[in-house]
Parts: C-alpha cells; structure tokens; sequence
C-alpha cells in the first residue's frame, strides 16, 4: 500500500479542518493509500505542539523551511495566512513535493500566475486548491446537469456569501481585518468561495463592474473615498459579471449581516431549467424543468440520495458536513497524486478567481467596467 506523509503548516481552524479530513478520506473512498500525518508546523510554538497532539501528528515544528527539505515528506499542506501561501507553494514545488493550498491561493494575482507555472512545469507535482463546498454532492451534481445539456444553455447566476462575522470581536482570527496582516478584504476571503462556485458552473468571468464599503462597527460604512485613500479592506462588496459563454451574473458579499451564518447562496437559471443552492440547508437543492407537464411546472426541492455524487454514506439523509467536504476534497487530491485525471479546484482555476477578485477591487473604485485577464500558465 502506498504511503502518503503530510506536512500540514497552520495548525488553526482550516489546519483543525484537514486534519479531520484526512482521517476519513482514504478510508471513505477504498483508496489504498495509508496517510501518515507527520508533522504540524506552526510559526507559534505552543500551538504547534497543542495542535499536534489534539489533531493527532506524530511531530511539530515552527520551521516549515526544514520540513519542506526533508525527504520523507510527499505533500505540503499550507494552511497559514494567504500572505505566506506563495512563498512556501515555491519552495514545495521546487522540492518536488505535491501541493494542498487553502484558498485563496495569494492575495495577488501575479504570485498565483508565479506559483501556478511553478507546478506546472513541475509535471510530477499534484497542486490542488481548498474551494471544499464545491465538492458538496448538490454542487457537483448541478455541474453535471449543466454539463449533460438537461438545463440547457447557462443564462444568470446570482450569488451571495454573507455572514456576521464582522460585527463581532474576531480574536486571533483578526488578522483577516488588515492588508499587512494578510488579510483579503470579504470579496477575497469569501467572496472567492462563491466565485469558484460561478466559475466552475458557468465558466470563466471576463468583466466585471462593482461597489465595495469598508464598515465601522455602530457607524455604518466609511466614505468611499475614504476607503480608497486609506486602502482599507472592504466588509462588503457588490458586482455585476459577465460570463465568457455569455452569461450575466450578481454578486453580494458581506461579513456585517445580522444573523447570517457563512450562508453561501447562490441560484442560477438557464434556457431549460433553474438550480437554488444554500449551504446552510447543504443537503437540500431546488430544481426547476421547463420541460415538466405544465400542472407540475415549479421548483422541487431534492433531497441529495445516494444517487447523487460525492455521498459520503451508502444510506441516504444522513448528512454531509464541512469536514466531510474536505474529506472529499482529500480523496481527489489522492487520486490525482496516484494518477487519475479528476476536475477540482487547480492553481490555474484559482489563479482566475483571483483576477476577478482584484478585477471587483479595481472596479469598486472606479466607475468602469473592469476586464478580466485570462491566466498565462506557460
Ligand atoms: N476553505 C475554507 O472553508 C476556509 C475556511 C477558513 C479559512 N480558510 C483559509 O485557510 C487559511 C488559514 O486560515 P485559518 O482560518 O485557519 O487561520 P488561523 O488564524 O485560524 O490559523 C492560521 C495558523 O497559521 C499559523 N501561521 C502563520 N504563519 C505561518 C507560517 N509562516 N508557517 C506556519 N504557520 C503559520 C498561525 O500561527 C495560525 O496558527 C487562509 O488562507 C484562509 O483563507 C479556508
């Protein structure tokens, strides 16, 4: 049996996530790998070791430059603020080791084209990005109603991806709030989720116009123009998109909504039917057929069965939740690393989706429609 040892780097909330994941993702799938998970690194030493022993590593480290030199290792897994992703994405890939990166890949477009033909002119390196809710089993099956024609031709897609996040005091999580922190402002941190989504249903976005706010709690939103002159993150953001198959689309993020929980929503119509997704209710989706008798024309609501791609379970109703979609997100990163040819999340697709994030900041400050470049891997 092939053995797979990780080096997970960030062992706090998304290290928690995959380490989770990685315990159910061989053995979901049969896959006949054994993963070993070999060393947490963390800049910060007490955490390193705290999360060693609660996540379950055989070691930890603060030094991921030294992990990254071993030999033994097969995969980085980086885990940290998006600011450290590209610089150890480099030395990974110039390892030779395959490569897990949480999203967003950077927070800037020119080290993801940097990083992406890094790997790909690595051809050994497995390189995957963690958009996980793209894996969730009403999700992919929508990509193949898409993909088989049953919806016909892809027409309007409106998402959104609110929480409240923002409202309320974020702790060690705060470094989210600041650019020299390593934050991505709401439209890269959840905005790029909701993105992925679009683009892996309806393919690549190609111009963009938008708004964005930068919020002060209890005082509403800055002035616009003091957001631009201060360069602060944004809260909030709005944009209007068009696809390069000739879809239009909207877009709202916001971590200021009372009461909405990491709701990620979107709907989307085309000539032949309409699909509604909220990962809240993540084991439900609505579907519309034109082609239905006209007394049954209307939205019904299914609930994902056996039936439907990446079930965790052979027993319908029981439930996918967030570890689960990382488990599967796992599972096709060890299926690719033993060589099948699999769709997920690449550094290329990711490098798109942050051309459109940085395509709605430079839209939001002006008042013109944005293009968006296409990705240059070669
Ligand atoms: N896919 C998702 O659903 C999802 C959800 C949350 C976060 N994320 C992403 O995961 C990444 C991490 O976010 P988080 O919420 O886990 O942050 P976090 O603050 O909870 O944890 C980050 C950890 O990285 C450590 N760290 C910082 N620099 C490091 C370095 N150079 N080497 C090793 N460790 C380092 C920190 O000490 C901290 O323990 C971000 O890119 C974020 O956008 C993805």
């Amino acid at each position: 049996m092939k053995e797979i040892k990780i080096a997970l780097l960030g062992g706090g909330f998304m290290g928690k996530a995959h380490s989770l994941a990685y315990a159910t993702a061989p053995l979901a799938a049969k896959l006949g790998v054994k993963v070993t998970k070999e060393v947490l690194v963390d800049v910060d030493p007490e955490r390193a070791i705290d999360a060693a022993q609660s996540f379950g590593w055989n070691s930890s480290t603060t030094d991921w430059r030294e992990v990254v030199a071993r030999d033994d290792i097969d995969v980085i897994d980086i885990c940290t603020p998006p600011q450290f992703h590209a610089e150890i994405a480099l030395a990974a890939i110039a390892a030779g080791k395959h490569v897990f990166v949480e999203k967003p890949i950077t927070n800037d477009a020119a080290e993801a084209e940097k990083i992406t033909r890094a790997a790909a002119a690595n051809g050994s390196v497995v390189a995957q990005v963690g958009f996980n809710y793209r894996h969730t089993s009403a999700v992919e099956f929508t990509k193949q109603l898409l993909a088989s024609g049953r919806l016909g031709i892809p027409l309007q897609f409106r998402g959104t991806y609110l929480t409240d996040g923002g409202l309320f005091s974020m702790g060690p999580k705060a470094w989210r709030r600041s650019k020299k922190t390593g934050g991505s402002g709401t439209v890269g941190d959840i905005g790029s989720h909701v993105i992925d989504s679009a683009e892996y249903l309806f393919g690549d976005i190609v111009r963009v116009a938008a708004r964005a706010r930068a919020g002060r709690p209890n005082e509403g939103w800055m002035a616009e123009s003091d957001r631009i002159a201060q360069d602060a993150l944004e809260s909030a953001g709005v944009w209007v998109a068009e696809f390069a198959n000739g879809a239009i689309g909207t877009f709202a993020v916001n971590g200021y909504s009372a009461g909405r929980k990491n709701r990620l929503y979107w709907e989307l119509d085309a000539s032949r039917g309409s699909v509604e997704f909220n990962w809240n209710n993540r084991e439900e989706f609505r579907v519309a057929y034109v082609d239905e008798d006209a007394q049954h024309r209307g939205s019904m609501m299914i609930l994902t069965d056996t039936a439907h791609p990446n079930g965790v379970w052979d027993l319908a109703g029981l439930g996918v939740g967030y570890v689960d979609v990382s488990s599967i997100q796992f599972q096709k990163f060890f299926r690719r690393i033993l060589g099948e040819e699999i769709e997920v999340p690449t550094f290329a697709s990711a490098t798109h989706v942050q051309h459109v994030v940085e395509a709605v900041y430079r839209a939001a400050a002006s008042d013109a429609w944005v293009d968006v470049p296409s990705v240059e891997v070669s």
